[in-house]
């Protein structure tokens, strides 16, 4: 997909580098993408890559995925990283006759990758054991060969990758605007004139695939919005508004509160829970899907960070620590095609792209929200009571950070309701009643986050609101746990 934006590819050889390296570029809005290493050539001509990188190898390994010799022809620029070094000079060995190597770390060369201060790479630079820095030249196009990457520090790392992307490789900015007419081609030429089915949760990204979907083929697209009772205050309503009346897009909103409720009832086991949710939200999805007659697409907010953990995991089962809600499992029992149109985003180029299409900010800057819902944050058994308490302890939440100023430099911020009661008075009255806890974190991809420090006299408000305006609750907890080891929700 999306050949014309040329990527600068990563070969990935199994070390979470390339993880951070791929946005560490997005960061430099280059466009990167990791493959596997033992990518073959044509898949990965096909991509068209503006350049490579060959991703730090572990060199004590023994088994290494072997590189294919044609990347060498493809005749683009690669940047071949600490282990990956010895992979690159070996394959140039096997394969490149014509090459011309030791072109040598001049310094104008150690400025055009590290900047006019750096001196990185002037030592010993022709030393085989060492390769400091080396660059081969073959077919007009440079290599780069770096082994002691390890030592450079995050700022230096970022600039020899972005002066590498974007000087030796002429990689094409990577930004939004130029990314939404390739992708609104793309879903045309894929769908033509068949149909696009759509689940709505009232999240950045269904929300801004959705949006994206319509502008490309408009009414072949029907979204559904199912209402499960675990959504926060005002989100159906939200979408149905937007969608509806602002952009006519075609909306079915199914109101299923009294389905998920008993469906839940006396449950407090949080892998139980999802479970329940997960497969009742399939139900219900397939059985409003099947009265639209027969679709041939069900679009998905699938994003990089998924595609990249099955990458790398093999499977994303594998390591998965909460079984996560989506739609998985319909397209094989629906037979449908599945259409991922940002799975190459990150969450902060999706709300990019949400602003692009001129989705509102309070759907675009809004914080994640977890599939299941108040259901994960409802701890202990669910009911329509406690839903409510909660839901209405979000709101007020939400409401004074953003009052604060603080919200969008939040990741996520969320109440979860205790499976604990405690005595309190109010009114001059003894009561027993529900706890809350406050949570709000930083993260960038939500693999790890650190609490945000809120200041206490906005606490302070916070706590006194939800005490006074909230019925069933008197006490107010703040979860100040990283993660690891906790992670962001609590179920
Ligand atoms: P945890 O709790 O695992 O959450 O640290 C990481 C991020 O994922 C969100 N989350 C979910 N998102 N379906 C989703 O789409 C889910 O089932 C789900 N569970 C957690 C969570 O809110 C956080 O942003």
């Amino acid at each position: 997909m999306k050949k014309s934006l040329k990527p600068l590819v990563i070969l990935d050889f199994g070390t979470p580098r390339s993880r951070q390296l791929v946005r560490l570029l997005r960061e430099k809005q280059v466009y990167s993408l990791i493959v596997p290493a033992s990518v073959s050539t044509d898949a990965l001509r096909n991509l068209d890559p503006a350049g490579l990188i060959l991703c730090d190898a572990d060199q004590y390994r023994s088994e290494q995925p072997p590189l294919q010799p044609g990347i060498i022809t493809l005749g683009r620029p690669v940047l071949a990283l600490g282990g990956a070094v010895r992979h690159f000079i070996q394959l140039q060995a096997d394969t490149a006759k014509e090459a011309t190597p030791d072109y040598g770390p001049s310094q104008k060369v150690n400025e055009k990758l590290f900047g006019p201060t750096q001196d990185h790479c002037d030592k010993d630079t022709d030393t085989e054991a060492e390769y400091p820095l080396i660059l081969v030249r073959q077919d007009e196009a440079f290599h780069v060969l770096i082994q002691n990457f390890e030592s450079l520090d995050d700022e230096t790392a970022g600039t020899l990758l972005e002066n590498f992307a974007k000087i030796y490789c002429q990689a094409p900015p990577w930004t939004m605007d130029r990314f939404l007419p390739v992708a609104l081609e793309e879903i045309r030429r894929l769908v033509g004139s068949r149909k696009v089915l759509c689940g709505l949760s009232g999240g950045v990204d269904s929300t801004v695939v959705a949006a994206l979907i319509h502008q490309a083929i408009g009414d072949q697209l029907t979204c559904v919005l199912v209402d499960t009772g675990l959504l926060r205050k005002g989100e159906a309503d939200l979408v149905k508004e937007l969608f509806d009346k602002a952009f006519k897009i075609k909306l079915i909103a199914v109101n299923a509160e009294d389905r998920f409720l008993h469906a839940l009832q006396g449950i407090s086991e949080p892998e139980e829970k999802r479970k329940i949710i997960g497969a009742l939200f399939i139900d219900i999805f397939e059985e409003e899907a099947k009265k639209l007659g027969h679709m041939d697409f069900l679009a998905q907010g699938t994003l990089y960070p998924d595609i990249i953990e099955s990458l790398v995991t093999g499977s994303g089962d594998a390591v998965s620590v909460k079984s996560h809600h989506n739609v998985g499992g319909l397209p094989e029992r629906m037979q449908i095609q599945l259409l991922e149109p940002v799975r190459d985003l990150f969450k902060d180029e999706v709300r990019a792209l949400g602003r692009e299409l001129k989705l509102p900010e309070i759907l675009v800057g809004r914080h994640p929200f977890p599939g299941p819902g108040l259901g994960v944050r409802c701890i202990g058994a669910i009911t329509r009571e406690r839903l409510d308490t909660l839901r209405e302890a979000d709101a007020i939440f939400i409401e004074e950070i953003r009052a604060a100023g603080l919200y969008d430099q939040i990741w996520q911020a969320l109440v979860c309701l205790l499976p604990v009661k405690s005595v309190g008075i109010k009114n001059g009255k003894r009561v027993w009643e529900e706890v809350c806890t406050l949570r709000a974190v930083h993260s960038v991809d939500a693999m790890t986050a650190q609490p945000v420090p809120i200041p206490d006299d906005i606490l302070q408000k916070i706590t006194l609101r939800i005490c006074e305006e909230i019925p069933h609750i008197s006490r107010v907890l703040l979860d100040i746990s990283p993660k690891p080891p906790a992670t962001i929700e609590w179920e």
